[in-house]
């Protein structure tokens, strides 16, 4: 399989630079689902962007500094913030159908969220990815020159050598991919773009969809790439609280509509932690319901949007009420029980404003990547925003370089050797390391972390890394065996970078290192280490 652009995934960071890039030269997206399986699907909150005659650029970009607790970069913030509304008008150019103000329909209804001092987030009512996906998708399939292909999970990045003045460097040129047989090929790429988004399934309770398993965080990581951030795991402060209800998450929105925060009393506590109350940043929020839980034994929390109007909250979060309904739980007359899970990796692929990575020939784009614009702590609905900034960015970047980088021949390859490898006829061995990854780094690498827990959750998870290494070498590659490889490598990198950042700061809060210092304002930036073990981390 050969091609000019390999997207890897399918959400709104993939589809958006396809949609550019297909008319520089043929685009290949593989996804390892269905085409709509993906965090984009499930984004209910909306885009924030600068729409509205009371808000300005300042605001957005001030609001985004404070909630990345000092390690935004400044200058990414900036080109975000300013594209933006642009953005969100490429999106309705595309046919997405976001909310009309109702007393303006020339005007977006903007909807507001925590950190955010405006409303300002465009939405859909409370399926906003949903109608974005549907919205990109459609325009994706009126290409030619854009080939979707389902149930294809990239496995690892094909590098090949490149001699450059003498000197040796590797450069990506496409990826080993397992296709709807299970069988391995060589997809051969003049540009690879790696958009699988995060890596939520790392935890055991995360509103993130199964596909969330840092798949393009792992194979960049194992091809060299430099990664950024990795500790800075954000945790949804409110996901529903129901045995039947697996990853579903209460929008933000609807504390931004005046829901509630409330102990099992239904007493409100959020002004105890934060004077911004339920509308402060998430890490806060996320940290003052774990304290509740922790300090009460209850196993929730609730949100209170009782008092507001039946036909307004039905009309304006239709998902969330028909959900809750299903469970028994009317939200207009009754509370909801909620909790933190896992729900944004702020880290990644490490690129620069071009949406390239430190491997020649690999971009990388939306929650895969770090691009600088999150710091500490993602800002409540910058994540699409980035998404289509830097597809825009990367796509501009292709364009303007497209003669060099298109003179580049396809790169023979090596066909993927399976070598001694037999059927693995035990998935046992594969669930059982699943649910304890999961488990350990709920427990020892979640909302509240110590010392003592992280160096326990490495030693724990580096045997079980090695033994999956072991499974990987030995039995013939499953989908199931490529996500729980990548897992273990991603909570590997996730708890080193934990260990580096002896601080507590944005979404990393350190029990033994309470204080943020100054001299700690700096990403934590590493790669494979040369030579060492599998996923051992040199700093960079
Ligand atoms: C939400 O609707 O609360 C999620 C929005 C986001 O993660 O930015």
């Amino acid at each position: 399989m050969e091609c000019d652009f390999l997207v890897i995934g399918s959400g709104i960071a993939g589809l958006s630079l396809a949609l550019r890039v297909a008319r520089l030269g043929s685009v290949v997206i593989i996804t390892k689902k269905k085409e709509v399986d993906t965090a984009t699907n499930l984004a209910q909150g909306g885009i924030a962007a600068v729409l509205s005659q009371s808000d300005s650029q300042e605001n957005h970009i001030r609001d985004t500094l404070i909630s990345g607790a000092g390690l935004c970069h400044e200058d990414v913030v900036r080109l975000v913030v300013e594209k933006g509304a642009d953005r969100v008008r490429d999106l309705i150019a595309l046919g997405v159908d976001f909310v009309k103000n109702s007393k303006d329909s020339s005007e977006l209804d903007l909807g507001q969220e925590g950190g955010h001092s405006r409303r300002r987030v465009a939405h859909a009512h409370d399926f906003t990815g949903k109608e974005i996906e549907r919205a990109l998708l459609a325009r994706v399939k009126r290409q030619t020159n854009i080939r979707i292909l389902e149930n294809h999970r990239a496995i690892d990045l094909l590098m090949v050598n490149t001699d450059k003045e003498g000197c040796r460097t590797q450069r990506c040129a496409g990826a080993y991919v397992l296709n709807e047989d299970l069988k391995v090929e060589a997809f051969s790429a003049k540009i690879t773009i790696l958009c699988t988004g995060g890596a939520g399934k790392v935890y055991l309770y995360t509103s993130n969809p199964d596909i969330a398993t840092g798949d393009g965080m792992a194979m960049a990581f194992r091809a060299g790439a430099v990664m950024a951030n990795m500790e800075f795991i954000q945790f949804h402060p409110t996901c529903l609280y129901h045995p039947k209800a697996k990853n579903f998450l209460i929008s933000e929105a609807v504390r931004g509509e005046g829901g509630i925060l409330v102990d099992q009393d239904g007493r409100p506590f959020m002004e105890k932690y934060d004077g911004r109350k339920d509308l402060a940043t998430r890490d806060a929020v996320a940290r003052a319901i774990d304290t509740e839980m922790k300090v009460t034994g209850a196993d929730c929390v609730f949100l209170d949007i009782t008092h507001k109007d039946k036909e307004f909250v039905k009309k304006r979060f239709p998902t969330i009420y028909a959900r809750c309904l299903s469970y028994g739980i009317d939200i207009t007359t009754e509370l909801i029980p909620v909790v933190p899970a896992a729900h944004y990796s702020c880290g990644g692929v490490e690129t620069d404003t071009w949406g390239r990575t430190s491997i020649k020939g690999l971009l990388a784009l939306g929650e895969t990547a770090c691009t600088g614009l999150h710091g500490g702590n993602r800002l409540a609905s910058n994540s699409l925003l980035e998404a289509v900034v830097f597809a825009e960015r990367a796509s501009a970047y292709c364009a303007d370089h497209w003669q060099e980088l298109s003179s580049k021949t396809v790169p023979k390859v090596e066909q993927w050797r399976s070598g001694e490898a037999q059927s693995l006829n035990e998935e046992i061995l594969i669930h059982h390391n699943w649910d304890l990854i999961r488990r350990i780094m709920w427990n020892y690498v979640g909302i509240v972390r110590n010392m003592k827990r992280l160096r326990l959750a490495k030693k724990q998870i580096e045997g079980i890394y090695q033994e999956i290494e072991q499974h990987y070498r030995d039995y013939f590659v499953s989908p199931n065996m490529i996500e729980l490889r990548n897992i273990a490598l991603i909570s590997m990198l996730i708890i080193q970078s934990a260990l580096q950042r002896k601080e507590s700061r944005g979404l990393h809060f350190l029990i033994d290192h309470p204080e943020t210092r100054k001299e700690c304002a700096n990403d934590t930036r590493f790669r494979k280490k040369n030579g060492g073990m599998l996923a051992e981390i040199e700093m960079c």
